[in-house]
């Protein structure tokens, strides 16, 4: 294949869901990076062999050394701890900072003309310590949370209203902590405000569970979610790599849109082969306006406590 995309801690839940996506839908050739060498490889041959199954001509390679992974076109960053129950994502933010660094350095020398999509958490403020670390120009650095959130919030409006995900869009803007704002009215159903379809206690419940989603899961399980993480991801991908121009909400650097300089914070954006191709900035209402710089001040203070 013509395309490569790297996926590094890929041998981990989400890298591997990432990698394995990419790989089935024929995406592109994948790279699957990894501290643990042996379990890239072994995970990557793994994928390799399903391929014919899945009638796919990519490669897949796994490996520790970023040789391989020269002149990505995409390279996803996984790599980082996972949430332990009971930890929110900002527990996470120094040791995880330490990795971005190291990473970073390795995707820029590599593969200096990629676009990097960030995964790991706190998102927005590895995001921000990415795009910081690697100096490339802002469209070309993406924190994926908001298709995820909102794919979250997607499941739960057609299970409580019984219809298909096919005709439920949903909205949701903001940090990916418990802060994001999903948004009701931009929120429909075969084009209708859920706003019309069901009482204000149902949406509160579906907000709120949208917007400790991830926690959700971690209690369960007793690890992040990396199913939907990972199908999140592989949809930007395909965005991008297919140039859909597809508006999707991304963490990425505001320069002022939506009142915020200098922070990783998730709008809805244009995606395309340039990565970032435009920020839609849409008006907010008060509430909501109040919503999202209170979920850009938590941003603020994360990125606050490992300077970038
Ligand atoms: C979640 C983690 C991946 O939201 O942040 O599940």
């Amino acid at each position: 294949m013509n395309r490569k995309v790297t996926v590094v801690g890929g041998a981990g839940n989400v890298g591997a869901t990432v990698a394995r996506g990419v790989a089935d839908k024929q995406l592109a050739d994948v790279v699957v990076i990894d501290i643990a060498d042996q379990k890239a490889a072994g995970v990557a041959l793994d994928m390799l062999e399903a391929c014919p199954v899945w009638g796919s001509d990519a490669r897949v390679l796994g490996t520790g050394d970023y040789a391989e992974s020269a002149n990505s076109d995409i390279v996803v960053i996984t790599s980082g701890m996972p949430r332990k129950p009971g930890m929110s994502r900002d527990d996470l933010l120094n040791v995880n900072f330490k990795i971005m660094e190291q990473v970073t350095a390795q995707v820029v020398k590599h593969s200096p003309n990629c676009i990097i999509i960030v995964v790991s958490n706190p998102l927005d403020a590895m995001a921000q310590a990415v795009y910081k670390l690697a100096k490339f120009p802002r469209e070309r650095v993406i924190g994926m949370a908001g298709v995820l959130d909102s794919a979250r919030m997607r499941a739960f409006i057609a299970k409580e209203l019984n219809v298909s995900v096919d005709n439920v869009h949903a909205f949701v803007l903001g940090g990916h902590g418990d802060t994001m704002v999903p948004l009701p009215r931009y929120s429909t159903v075969a084009g209708i405000p859920i706003t019309d379809l069901m009482d204000k206690e149902t949406i509160a419940r579906i907000v709120d569970r949208t917007a400790n989603g991830g926690a959700e899961i971690t209690k369960l399980v007793g690890t992040s979610a990396w199913y939907a993480p990972g199908a999140s991801v592989v949809d930007m991908v395909e965005t991008i790599l297919l140039d859909k121009k597809k508006i999707v909400p991304c963490s990425v650097f505001l320069q002022g849109e939506y009142g915020v300089r200098d922070l990783f914070v998730g709008v809805p954006c244009k995606l395309g082969a340039r990565g970032v191709e435009k920020i839609i900035e849409i008006k907010l209402t008060p509430d909501e306006d109040a919503a999202f710089k209170k979920s850009a001040a938590a941003v603020k203070e994360l990125v606050g406590v490992i300077k970038v």
